[in-house]
């Protein structure tokens, strides 16, 4: 592309004062045969502003759940309170109706690994532990972030993958750098995971995200390091590892077509965090 020809990311500026600096550090990749990120997945300036918007609200979404949560709630609860605080703050839930799913959320308590549905009849009580799994479109960019809750005093095996998890998380954060590969988050988050005796999901990851719920890449907790797309500035994606207590297997309650449990019906821990690739590291966007 020449010099003072528009970028191809549509800023709007001249090539020479936008991308082609990156374009740059990209060749050599190139080179050496390195899965590069198509041009789509670079988001621009304008952008990733609307995605840090979306991701702001999303946080205020968990942090309004934090500030509730409690035993003797039910599931139902929770999402009539991310439904209510997302429109409050001028969203729009994106889990509801999105492939048919019915709720404004997902809540994933004890041995629901992810895409728990809110319900009437579960009933929070001491002792559990629970994902709450929010997506949130504004403006049409979005948002997605979970945490964990623990209900009370919960058991120690509980409150250590509950830990463990978010810590699988947080080393992935600060350990990735601009154009490593996707594959070095499944690298972190398995060796330390395993180091502490429990077992990462496999079929399920995180995924890029911004313009749309779910984008490319797909991020593997279980992928070997140095595989997979280069990740490179201006990529948003999710981390979310869903760690297991017990066999790393899963299957899906046929019923409903969403819940999905561990094999074993050991206990599962999620979170998950969007993120923004940058020159020098990640930054967290919601959370
Ligand atoms: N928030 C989930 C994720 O982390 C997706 C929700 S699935 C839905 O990718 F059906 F509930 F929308
Ligand atoms: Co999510
Ligand atoms: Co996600």
């Amino acid at each position: 592309m020449e010099r003072q020809e528009k970028c191809w990311c549509k800023s709007g500026e001249p090539y020479e004062t936008c991308h082609k600096e990156y374009d740059e550090k990209i060749e050599p990749l190139k080179k050496k045969g390195c899965f590069l990120p198509p041009h789509s997945l670079i988001k621009n300036k304008k952008q990733i502003e609307g995605i840090r918007e979306a991701c702001r609200i999303n946080t205020l979404i968990l942090d309004k759940v934090a500030s509730e949560i409690k035993a003797g709630m039910t599931t139902e609860d929770i999402n009539r309170i991310v439904h209510e605080e997302t429109l409050r703050l001028g969203g729009r839930p994106a889990c509801l109706g999105y492939e048919g799913f019915p709720k404004s959320v997902c809540t994933s308590v004890n041995s629901v690994v992810c895409h728990g549905i809110p319900s009437k009849k579960v009933v929070l009580k001491e002792g559990d532990i629970v994902n709450v799994d929010c997506t949130t479109e504004v403006n049409g960019f979005y948002g997605d972030s979970s945490r964990m809750f623990e209900i009370g005093e919960v058991s120690a095996e509980a409150h250590k993958l509950v830990t463990v998890t978010k810590e699988c998380l947080d080393k992935a954060v600060a350990e990735i750098k601009p154009f490593c590969h996707v594959g070095d988050i499944g690298g972190i988050v398995s060796k330390h995971a395993k180091a502490n005796g429990f077992s990462v999901v496999r079929e399920l990851g995180g995924h890029g995200v911004g313009l749309e719920m779910h984008e490319d890449p797909f991020v593997s907790h279980t992928a070997k390091a140095g595989t997979g797309m280069i990740l490179a500035p201006g990529m948003v994606f999710t981390i979310e590892p869903m760690i297991n207590a017990g066999k790393a297997d899963i299957c899906i309650d046929e019923s409903d077509g969403w819940t999905i449990y561990t094999w074993d019906d050991s206990l599962s821990a999620q979170w998950e965090y969007t993120l923004l690739m940058t020159e020098n590291g990640v930054e967290i966007l919601s959370k």
